[in-house]
């Protein structure tokens, strides 16, 4: 079972250090870890955020744990030599289509929750976020108008058949779960999303089971805070996704408790081969002063047993550690508490 660690810039390092950490004391038998280098470090030492051989390591992996990449160092370099192109290149490259955000306030720790603890406590829901079209990969560019005036743009567009493929994991997910499945847009004003909800309702006539309901990501994103316990599984778009995954972890408590598993088609040995990292990026403000929280990171190295290697007593005795900690007060600072990264991951592994 290879798992290629990509670590990247930040805080990505340290969060990964404690994941592994954790995966080292399952002491499961026949784990090999390669480390590879991406994102604005690859970039210094290579040249490039993503280099052939980092991805050559992906490739001949059965999963990969990434950390974070971006660096404000680097954000004046041309587009395709930024950290971030190297996440994008990755799933792009990887064909990592399907994006799985769950965010769930665990019980017990609506305290965590900036919300009332009575809207909190419904707080349980499965982001499908496409991850490989939208306005992400669109032509874009900047360009003098007939004025004279400097005009950016970006082109957004869904072909249907990777609207089909993203609905077909969504509905898989509520069906399976039997949970109700909601599809985000903005069809009141894109194109884009019009074909997206068209692609949806056919693809629901596969579903009967799948009770579905549509709607504008504005109303979505409010629906969020206000009434969580309306949403199962929420299937949406790559930059509405982006945004209400971080949204949803603000609203369990932090950006540092929310995984994430990448998926594709491609099948491994094992299970589906897949990238697994945190939501958060490279935090730039707290890096290199051990205070992230590894939570994320640790959650999306249990994602990666479940998906990637059908580990699922492993990753769930990770997640039920995890959420001991939590009860027992074990908090990073962005909880309001004064546990730094390494103390957090000793608290993981000491209730494995
Ligand atoms: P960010 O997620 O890095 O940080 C946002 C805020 O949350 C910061 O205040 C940060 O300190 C805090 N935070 C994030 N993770 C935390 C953790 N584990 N523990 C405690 N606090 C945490 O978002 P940003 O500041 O907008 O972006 C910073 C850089 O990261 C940018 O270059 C951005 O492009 C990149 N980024 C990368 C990824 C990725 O690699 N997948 C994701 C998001 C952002
Ligand atoms: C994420 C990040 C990335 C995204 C960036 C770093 C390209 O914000 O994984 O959520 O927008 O997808
Ligand atoms: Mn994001």
């Amino acid at each position: 079972m290879k798992i290629a660690v990509l670590p990247g810039d930040g805080i990505g390092p340290e969060v990964t250090g404690e994941a592994i950490a954790v995966l080292e004391s399952l002491a499961l038998p026949g784990l090999t870890l390669f480390q590879g280098d991406v994102g604005g470090v690859a970039y210094k030492r290579h040249g490039h955020p993503l280099p052939e051989e980092t991805l050559a390591m992906a490739r001949a992996a059965d999963a990969v744990l990434f950390g974070a990449v971006g660096d404000p160092s680097c954000d004046a370099l041309e587009r395709h030599l930024r950290p971030e192109q190297a996440i994008l290149g990755l799933r792009k490259h990887l064909g990592l289509f399907a994006n799985l955000r769950p965010a769930r306030v665990f019980a017990g720790l609506e305290h965590l929750s900036p919300l009332r603890a009575d809207i909190a406590t419904g707080l349980d829901l499965l982001i499908v976020r496409e991850l490989t079209g939208d306005v992400y990969f669109g032509a874009k560019g900047q360009r003098v108008t007939d004025t004279g005036e400097r005009e950016g743009w970006d082109a957004m567009s869904y072909a249907e058949g990777e609207v089909r493929r993203i609905a077909h994991v969504a509905f898989r997910a509520a069906a399976a779960a039997g949970l109700p499945l909601t599809s985000v847009d903005k069809a009141n004003v894109l194109e884009t999303s019009q074909l997206w909800r068209d692609v949806v309702v056919e693809v629901a006539a596969e579903y009967p089971g799948v009770a579905l309901d549509h709607m504008y990501v504005d109303n979505a994103a409010m629906q969020v805070v206000s009434h969580p316990d309306r949403f199962g599984v929420v299937l949406t778009g790559n930059l509405f996704g982006d945004i209400l995954s971080d949204l949803a972890s603000a609203a369990v408590g932090s950006i540092g408790l929310l995984p994430s598993a990448s998926l594709g088609e491609r099948q491994t040995a094992y299970g589906t081969f897949g990238l697994f990292e945190p939501i958060h990026g490279s935090a730039p403000d707290i890096a290199g002063q051990g205070k992230a929280n590894p939570m994320a990171t640790i959650l999306s190295a249990a994602m990666m047993l479940r998906h990637s290697f059908g580990l699922e007593a492993e990753a769930a005795r990770i997640e039920n550690a995890v959420a001991l900690a939590l009860g027992d007060g074990v908090l990073g600072g962005d909880l309001g508490g004064s546990h730094g990264t390494a103390a957090i991951g000793e608290a993981v592994r000491e209730r494995l």
